[in-house]
């Protein structure tokens, strides 16, 4: 069945054609550099220009497919977490066209598309796994014991990982959103500034803390003259030190945590922006050789930042393990902006 999927959680104006873990499409018009000025999104703003991008978006999602709506089997849409009122545009839409279709809609979690967007293409048993989730909003690890039912085993207790990367990034001028800028900075720079690792020693709860690393680092960067003084050698030195001790509070808890596990998966499936990085990945898989896990990355960059595949895909996956009628069971579908992934 072809899946039409939506997504406008954020500041990603998304949409996509799937078929089970198979990609036909995916068409992503980002807003960022609209946001950027803003140091962060705006949400009437955003609001506004999926309205004005959303036709154009699905259009091109169902042309580039190679398909037509009447092809179409079911409408995917991300039900939250998100920003209220950008959900809601993705959400009429989608409502609008299984009307026009006369076809399902089926409200899908953004962070479930995250966590299976490693999945995408393949044709390997997913679950059980564990799912780890690095993105502007979200830091979890997350058991994954079947489709539509997950266990979150440790979390953020204040920042996100990408939202820390993209506060320090700003710090030094690097615009907005800035991890992967800082990426760039930080391959060239060296891990040399004093900068505490943060819960150090009292890593055994499960969470993650960013806030104490980033007011660290606003001085740390103060005392070296503030964002002005700095040199862009130690704009990179800068990068590296913040980078190297973000990653290595990631690594540490999810240690601890996937240790505590009883009989642990043999899978860890990673998704969200910060996926992206480079470092990070290659720190992933060392952790996962140590830890006995097999580390799956989304295929493209495409998959791994905000777009609309991964939801058709998490929708083709729960379509494999449940009949039509189970998944596509009357049920309203509504934005849920602070929507948990427990809750499927
Ligand atoms: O998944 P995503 O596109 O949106 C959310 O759902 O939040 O993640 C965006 C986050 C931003 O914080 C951005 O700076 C970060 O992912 N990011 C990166 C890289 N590319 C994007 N962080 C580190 N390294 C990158 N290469
Ligand atoms: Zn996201």
């Amino acid at each position: 069945m072809k899946i039409l999927a939506i997504d406008t959680s954020c500041d990603e104006t998304a949409a996509a054609v799937t078929q089970g873990r198979m990609v036909l499409s995916n068409v992503i018009w980002s807003q960022a550099s609209a946001h950027a000025k803003f140091g962060g999104v705006m949400p009437s703003l955003a609001q506004r220009m999926h309205r004005e991008r959303i036709d154009w978006v699905v259009e091109q999602a169902i042309r580039r497919a190679k398909t037509e709506l009447g092809e179409i089997g079911a409408v995917a849409v991300t039900e939250g977490p998100g920003l209220a009122i950008a959900l809601e545009v993705g959400i009429r839409k989608a409502k609008e066209i299984a009307q026009k279709i006369n076809k399902p809609v089926i409200g899908i979690n953004h962070i479930e598309g995250h966590l299976l967007s490693a999945a995408a293409k393949s044709d390997e048993a997913i679950f059980p796994s564990l799912g780890l989730v690095v993105s502007g909003g979200h830091t979890e690890l997350v058991f994954m014991t079947k489709a539509g039912k997950y266990q979150i085993l440790a979390k953020t207790q204040d920042d996100a990982l990408g939202e820390a990367l993209d506060k320090a990034a700003r710090m030094l001028g690097l615009g907005y959103p800035g991890g992967g800028v800082l990426e760039k900075m930080a391959e060239a720079g060296l891990k040399k500034y004093p900068l505490p690792l943060p819960m150090a020693g009292r890593e055994n709860i499960d969470s993650w803390s960013y806030s104490g690393l980033k007011t660290a680092f606003y001085r740390l960067v103060e005392s070296l003259g503030g964002q002005e003084k700095l040199t862009r050698q130690q704009v990179m030195d800068l990068a590296a030190t913040f980078q190297g001790r973000a990653f290595e509070h990631l690594i540490r808890v999810l240690k601890i945590s996937i240790g505590k596990i009883d009989r642990p998966p043999s899978k860890l499936l990673v998704g969200g922006g910060v996926a992206a990085n480079k470092k990070l990945r290659e720190l992933l898989r060392r952790m996962g050789r140590e830890t006995g896990l097999r580390t799956y990355f989304p295929y493209s960059k495409k998959m791994v930042g905000d777009n609309a595949a991964m939801i058709g895909v998490a929708l083709g996956i729960r379509l494999e393990a449940n009949t039509a009628d189970e998944v596509f069971k009357e049920r309203e579908v509504d934005r849920k902006p602070r929507l948990s992934v427990e809750q499927g």
